[in-house]
């Protein structure tokens, strides 16, 4: 037998071997191969390279042919990525969860809503896109009006129907006019329209350790017959009561939005210290949120007659609501993405 005999008659021993073995990645210890190596040696000079180099061609084909039945082998069970347990596995089991966890702002606004929800509210959801109708208009912000300039609105280039930029929502006050029409049909049934919107709103801010162009807030709305300030400063203090696990003091004063009338900053004691610390810059007191009566005109703008039926609204940032619970000291975590924080929660 010359070389290039040898190496087919090896081959074809090769593939009978292949065929019969479990292990693919077995045939390269067979004596097939192991005799043609050991050939080496014995060959002539002016062959050996060539007839190595053969052997060697000869071993790599095998090598990939059994790497190539592994690669078809693992591909065989689809996995769904939907499936919340392992569908490959015998019994399901549930995959790994310590890869990712809720975000802690998610978490708290979950227990935000829970409290309201006892409380009768229902939890409704803003949106990431606006009209300047719900921004400002159906606030009592007419065309014009300075306040409008307050809020650091991100707008687009884009315009709705009436030529306006649309915008980024500023507070989640937008779906007050919507909460009101679609829950209207309370108030002939003599319930209450209760509703809190927790959502992310947007800023076009400078940024610090308490400003973040991206936060969250959660808006309430309560309307009945009779509602007066006293339900909205004991629904209010109850609300954190709950939230912080303590009984707290509230401080009441007066403020200015256009969307109430009269309109209040609401303050509570410092859940974290009796006569002053970091958190509440030595005051004892943290501001917290606005609130107030709801005025007239918000009413008729969701065709609510003002003369029959009143009510009361507030804002609070839940980021910092939050930060007071977690002794957060930079709101910007939140948003930031930064693991070391996140895993914390
Ligand atoms: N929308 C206000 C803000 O972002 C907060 C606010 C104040 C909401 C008073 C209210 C309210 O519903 O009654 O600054």
């Amino acid at each position: 037998m010359n070389t290039t005999e040898r190496i087919d008659h090896a081959r074809a021993a090769l593939l009978t071997r292949y065929e019969a073995l479990e292990n693919k990645n077995d045939i390269v210890k067979a004596p097939e191969l192991k005799e043609l190596f050991g050939l080496i040696p014995t060959l002539q000079p002016d062959e050996r390279a060539s007839f190595g180099q053969a052997v060697n061609q000869l071993t790599q084909e095998f090598k990939d042919k059994a790497a190539g039945e592994k690669i078809v082998a693992e591909e065989l069970p689809a996995i769904d990525v939907t499936a919340p347990f392992d569908v490959n596995s015998k019994s399901p089991v549930l995959l790994p969860s310590e890869n990712g966890t809720v975000h802690p702002l998610m978490r708290e606004i979950e227990i935000i809503s829970d409290i309201f929800n006892r409380m009768g509210f229902v939890t409704e959801e803003s949106r990431e896109i606006d009209d300047q109708y719900h921004m400002f208009e159906t606030l009592n912000f007419p065309k014009g009006h300075p306040a409008r300039d307050d809020y650091d609105t991100f707008m687009t280039v884009e315009t709705d129907k009436d030529g306006e930029s649309l915008i980024a929502p500023a507070h989640t006050s937008t779906m007050q006019n919507r909460v009101l029409k679609k829950y209207i049909a309370n108030l002939e049934r003599d319930e209450p329209i209760a509703a809190i919107v927790p959502d992310r709103v947007f800023r076009n801010e400078d940024l610090d350790a308490r400003h973040e162009h991206t936060f969250y807030q959660v808006e309430g709305v309560y309307v009945a017959k009779g509602v007066t300030v006293g339900m909205l400063i004991a629904t209010l203090q109850k609300f954190l009561e709950e939230y912080y696990g303590k009984s707290l003091e509230v401080r009441v004063n007066p403020f200015y939005f256009p969307f109430t009338e009269p309109s209040f900053e609401f303050a509570l004691s410092c859940p974290f210290c009796e006569a002053g610390c970091a958190v509440c810059s030595g005051s004892r007191w943290i501001e917290l949120l606005g609130c107030g009566m709801i005025h007239p005109n918000v009413l008729r703008s969701a065709n609510i007659d003002p003369n029959v039926y009143t009510g009361f609204a507030f804002g609070c940032g839940i980021d910092r609501l939050v930060m007071m619970k977690a002794g957060i000291e930079d709101v910007r975590h939140f948003e930031s993405g930064k693991l070391d924080f996140l895993r914390q929660f």
